[in-house]
């Protein structure tokens, strides 16, 4: 991979902040945009802009085009096909969807684990308010997958429903799902991918994976903002009632009842993100030309360089295994004495490295661990060498502040 080449087509790092380049590292949040997702977008507003779905007039046929192709290269980019793709705004919306719709009843037992993303924990949390149990899995002490633990609680509370991180944002540990899958359905349960962190950085298929549900974010993998989608197996997509429903929900209704268009419309109520659908799909085509498995291979290279610079400075802890091939592009850590804020403000002031800090939205971690928060690098396919030695250096200066 050509990172310079790559590097001209992301418009805002061709930009300077008082006079120093821009050096992001905060692509598990929000990852910048290339040049191509951009114009397609923009070729939507200027040059269509229309509705589909519904107006039969050339600028609507136009978008209902695009969209299809949208759908296709959606779905086909985590190896699904297009009736089981549906359009959603994030990861947090497909997930709730599958919570609301999936017709769960009181004392139905839903298991996730303790490294859980809010958009994977509040759901059940809501629903445990209703009646369903809500167990949670505990990781290894390293942060890893606890299979044995795993297989234990579905032998004795029998889930109706198994819903785990892919790669977490926390410590950037990826967990066995093809395994947790397989066993998930030897206990009859359906199981969930929150993918958020792992379609934008490696090859995902779904039926490789063999789960039920899988759901990810455009804005995280190069597409606009407010942009998801989530798979669903047909036959599951199919039984379920959408739990929001409007325009284009339906084939027909009457005052007292509705038929409902067949999955994924059913759960697309309402206009939709036209242009950022067609914007993801673009961020698709620019992952997919690039080749996903080098860019996992060149984030976990990069990761190898900070880890084993950082890794021995005084009072700093990287959280999730010490072997950096076991955490993606995700570096988190913390420094005795320095909040995370601190560190990230640091960074942004000395030299425009921008970074995340404080609890990642996995509160409920960081609260169990008693851990205020930490300091998150997370890189992606337009970070360089260069940039992680700049990290590493300014990182020691303000390790020595304390
Ligand atoms: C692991 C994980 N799950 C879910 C989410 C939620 O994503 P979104 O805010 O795009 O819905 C995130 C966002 O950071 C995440 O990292």
């Amino acid at each position: 991979m050509n990172i310079e080449k790559i590097r001209e087509d992301f418009p805002v790092l061709s930009q300077k902040l008082k006079a120093k380049p821009i050096i992001y590292m905060d692509s598990a949040c929000m990852s910048l945009k290339p040049r191509q997702v951009i114009e397609t977008m923009n070729a939507y507003y200027y040059e269509y802009s229309g509705c589909a779905g519904r107006s039969s007039h050339k600028l609507g046929k136009k978008t209902d085009e695009e969209y299809h192709k949208a759908r296709e290269m959606i779905a086909k980019f985590i190896g699904a096909k297009p009736n089981e793709t549906v359009f959603t705004r994030n990861t947090t919306e497909g997930i709730n969807l599958v919570a609301n719709s999936i017709g769960l009843k009181p004392g139905n037992v839903v298991l996730t684990t303790d490294k859980e993303h809010n958009s994977n924990l509040l759901p059940w949390q809501i629903l445990a308010n209703k009646g369903i149990k809500h167990f949670v899995l505990e990781s290894n002490n390293d942060n890893t997958f606890n299979i044995d633990a795993f297989q234990q609680i579905l032998e004795k509370h029998r889930p109706k429903l198994v819903s785990v991180v892919h790669t977490s944002n926390l410590d950037g540990v990826t967990n066995p799902v093809k395994d947790i899958a397989k066993i998930s359905h030897e206990y009859d349960a359906v199981m969930i991918v929150d993918a958020a962190q792992s379609v934008p950085h490696k090859k995902i298929d779904v039926k490789h994976i063999g789960c039920d549900f899988l759901a990810f974010s455009g804005h995280k993998m190069l597409g606009p903002t407010g942009t998801g989608a989530l798979y669903g197996r047909y036959e599951l997509l199919e039984k379920m009632h959408p739990f929001l429903v409007g325009g284009d929900t339906v084939v027909k209704t009457t005052y007292i009842n509705a038929d409902f268009e067949k999955p994924p419309e059913k759960f697309e109520a309402g206009l939709q993100n036209y242009a950022g659908m067609i914007g993801m799909a673009a961020a698709c085509k620019y992952l997919d030309k690039l080749g996903l498995d080098d860019i996992e291979k060149h984030e976990a290279e990069l990761n190898r360089i900070i880890t084993d610079e950082i890794k021995d400075i005084p009072g700093l802890r990287i959280i999730g295994p010490a072997d950096a091939r076991l955490r993606a592009g995700i570096i988190s850590f913390t420094i005795d004495k320095i909040p995370s804020h601190d560190i990230a403000l640091m960074l942004d002031e000395m030299q425009n490295i921008m970074i995340r800090s404080g609890q990642h939205c996995v509160h409920s971690w960081f609260n169990a661990n008693n851990i205020e928060g930490s300091a998150r690098a997370s890189l992606y396919l337009y970070n360089t060498k260069e940039e992680a030695q700049t990290f590493i250096e300014i990182l020691k200066k303000i390790a020595k502040l304390r």
